[in-house]
């Protein structure tokens, strides 16, 4: 497979990219090789958020400003401070009494930061989101979205694949871990040409067919930017499909179920343009004439200077000017931009210090709607949804009580390991961990990957006081995330109960370094050393 791609790429003469070509999956060129061929598209669109979205952060190309880049958690418990030295850029903490600090490498970055930017940290190829983030609107440093709620730095939310898929290209994610990435973690940083138009090796090198969303079926065409645009409230898999099961041409919602609250919530989300847009006047009337295409160019962005004109002419294809029931000058006055009325931008709900523009196109600016709904879950565009699925959106929301009953109802769970999971971990928190065990011993024979029933499982051994089969759960979950810090100290008791008084204390060293405020270790160590 190696050695076909290296033929391809010679024959048109690019044989020494830049990027770790090696690492592409099979079929696909790489951006660089549409190059030749198509400059003006791919000199335009690496310009543009979305070929931006990630990457390592010594790549040169930054944005971030140093003069508030340090900034304390919203309690005054912890002071930050991003820094960049030669060995490149990191980020310091320390509680106020400076009793308690530490310092990480930030080596790679999520998000063009024309929002924001978030950061990765990595222990050893496990991946893990900093709490640090840098905001455009102000530009300023703070903490990471939804970092507010921990009362010491939290270092250890991991980088799943379904994370990195809709900011990162071609990822390489090793198997049988949660977490944990060869380096580097994506061959390709940001969106790729590939991830719109499929794979190109072959069109690249004898103009075989290639994937233009364009000339697809609305459903197909849709699917192209929903992979990445349409969260939902909930977003799972269907059984069966991974990650990266969704290929450009497919329909998305074969591979991956949206699920919307049935009473639609006004206020913005990251990543919710498709359901905004869905809900608007303009979409409801014209159908699948109108798409993200009919108003945005994927391969460029607007210059500030042209914006206006440009998005007015969208509008216009479809409306009169007449049609606006604001008066010429009210109208004037905003130098008619029809988006500053009708398109406004608000904040976003899911994460603070964020702008993003209101796609639902009303006529008057809608009122901010409450942060959350309880109503029910349904499911996005126009599809059937199987008990399954909806069982396990209520699941994902945490809706335990309309979760438990729509799972236990299922036929047989029995090959499932989503299903066998949800249920295992709604027994367990109900103190059933008789109905858990078997629940949590078929998956884990199922799904090589999955933490959750070594977890589980384990925390059931341990309240046994079974250490023996305690011990080798928990250091299977840790070789899947190395993150798991109250796994790892539990396991530590676990080794010290046992007599094993080294391995409790090298755990408890572990996870103290990969993250110093995690107090329970520091305290089980304390515990450990004083006896
Ligand atoms: C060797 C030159 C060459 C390379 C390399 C190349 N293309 Fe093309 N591509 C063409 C030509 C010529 C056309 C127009 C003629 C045609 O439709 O076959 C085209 C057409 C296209 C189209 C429109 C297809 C349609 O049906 O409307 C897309 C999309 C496209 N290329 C994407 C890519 C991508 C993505 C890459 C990189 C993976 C790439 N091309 C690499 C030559 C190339
Ligand atoms: C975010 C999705 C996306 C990405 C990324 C993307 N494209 Fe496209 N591309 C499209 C869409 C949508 C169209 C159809 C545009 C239309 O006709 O409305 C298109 C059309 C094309 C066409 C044929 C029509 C034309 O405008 O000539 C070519 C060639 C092409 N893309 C090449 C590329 C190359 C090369 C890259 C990477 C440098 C790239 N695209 C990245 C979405 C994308
Ligand atoms: C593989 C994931 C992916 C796909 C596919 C994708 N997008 Fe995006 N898009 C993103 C991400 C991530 C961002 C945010 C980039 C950032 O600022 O980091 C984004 C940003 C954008 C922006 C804002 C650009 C800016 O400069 O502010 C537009 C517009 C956009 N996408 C349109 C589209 C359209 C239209 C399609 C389908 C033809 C599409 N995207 C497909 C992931 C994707
Ligand atoms: C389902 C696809 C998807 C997933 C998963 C996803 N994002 Fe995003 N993210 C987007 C899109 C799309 C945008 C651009 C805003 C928009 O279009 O709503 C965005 C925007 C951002 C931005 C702001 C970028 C900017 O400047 O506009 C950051 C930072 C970010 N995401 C970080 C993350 C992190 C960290 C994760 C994983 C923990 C993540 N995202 C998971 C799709 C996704
Ligand atoms: C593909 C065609 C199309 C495009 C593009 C389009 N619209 Fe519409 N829009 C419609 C249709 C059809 C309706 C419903 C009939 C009507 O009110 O004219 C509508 C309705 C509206 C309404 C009334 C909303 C309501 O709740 O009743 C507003 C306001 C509006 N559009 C503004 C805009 C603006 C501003 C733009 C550009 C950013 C735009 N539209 C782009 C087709 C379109
Ligand atoms: C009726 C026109 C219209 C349509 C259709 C449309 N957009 Fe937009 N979009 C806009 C305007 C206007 C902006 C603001 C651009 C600016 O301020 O420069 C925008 C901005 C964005 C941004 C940048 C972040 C933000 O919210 O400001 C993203 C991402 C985006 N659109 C994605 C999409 C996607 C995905 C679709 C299809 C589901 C879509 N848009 C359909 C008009 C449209
Ligand atoms: C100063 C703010 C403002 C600007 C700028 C503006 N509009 Fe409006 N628009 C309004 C208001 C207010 C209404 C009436 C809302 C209502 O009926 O409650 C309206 C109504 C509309 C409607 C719905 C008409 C109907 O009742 O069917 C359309 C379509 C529309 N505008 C399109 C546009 C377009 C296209 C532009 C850009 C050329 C534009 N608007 C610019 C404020 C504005």
């Amino acid at each position: 497979m190696r050695t076909a791609k290296a033929i391809i790429l010679a024959a048109i003469g690019l044989a020494a990219m830049p990027t770790a070509q090696c690492a592409l999956p099979a079929g696909y060129g790489g951006s660089a090789s549409c190059a030749p061929c198509h400059r003006a598209i791919y000199s335009s669109y690496t310009k543009t958020a979305m070929a931006a979205s990630s990457g390592a952060t010594d790549n040169g190309r930054q944005l971030e400003s140093w003069n508030k880049s340090a900034f304390a958690d919203p309690a005054a418990r912890f002071r930050y401070q991003v820094k960049r030295d030669a060995a490149g850029l990191f980020f310091e903490f320390a509680d106020t009494g400076g009793s308690l600090r530490g310092r990480k490498a930030l080596p790679y970055f999520i998000g063009s930061g024309s929002a924001a930017r978030s950061y990765i940290i990595a222990d050893n190829g496990y991946l893990f989101e900093a709490p640090v983030a840098f905001y455009a609107n102000g530009s300023r440093w703070a903490l990471a979205p939804r970092y507010e709620v921990y009362d010491y730095p939290y270092l250890t939310r991991p980088i799943l694949p379904g994370c990195l898929a809709c900011h990162a290209s071609f990822l390489s994610p090793i198997a049988a871990t949660q977490n944990r990435y060869a380096s580097p973690p994506f061959a390709e940083a940001g969106v790729a040409c590939e991830r719109c138009h499929g794979p190109g090796a072959q069109h690249a090198a004898r103009r075989g067919p290639i994937v233009n969303p364009a000339k697809l079926d609305p459903v197909r065409r849709d699917s192209v930017c929903s992979q990445c645009h349409l969260s939902g409230e909930v977003r799972l898999r269907v059984k069966g499909a991974d990650w990266d099961t969704y290929q450009p041409g497919e329909i998305l919602l074969d591979s991956v179920k949206v699920f919307v609250r049935a009473n639609p919530n006004t206020a913005m989300t990251v990543s919710g343009h498709v359901e905004k847009l869905e809900q608007s006047a303009c979409k409801r009337a014209s159908g699948d004439k109108l798409w993200c295409g009919s108003c945005h160019d994927a391969h460029s962005v607007p210059a500030p200077s042209k914006r206006m004109a440009a998005f007015r002419a969208r509008c216009l294809a479809c409306h009169m000017l007449a049609a606006c029931k604001a008066t010429k000058t009210e109208r004037s006055k905003r130098g008619d931009d029809c988006t500053s009325c009708h398109m406004p931008k608000s904040n976003v709900r899911d994460a603070q210090h964020v702008v993003y523009t209101d796609h639902s196109i009303s006529r008057r600016p809608l009122p901010r709607a409450p942060a959350a709904s309880s109503g029910a879950l349904v499911p996005f565009g126009r599809v059937e949804s199987s008990a399954r699925d909806v069982a396990l959106a209520y699941a994902i929301a945490g809706d335990k009580e309309r979760a438990l009953p729509l799972l236990e109802a299922l036929p047989i769970a029995g090959s499932d390991t989503e299903v066998l999971l949800y249920l295992a971990e709604l027994y367990r928190n109900d103190n059933r961990s008789q109905s858990a065990i078997p629940l949590y011993r078929r998956a884990m024979t199922l799904d090589p990957s999955q933490v959750t029933a070594s977890t589980g499982l384990g925390g059931i051994m341990m309240e046994q006081s079974n250490f023996g089969e305690a011990i080798p759960l928990w250091e299977d979950a840790l070789s899947k995330n190395s993150g798991l810090l109250m796994v790892r100290t539990n396991l530590a008791m676990a080794y010290w109960k046992s007599g094993d008084k080294q391995a409790a204390e090298r755990h408890l060293l572990k996870a103290i370094e990969i993250s110093p405020g995690f107090a329970p270790a520091a305290d089980l160590l304390k515990t450990l050393r004083g006896r």
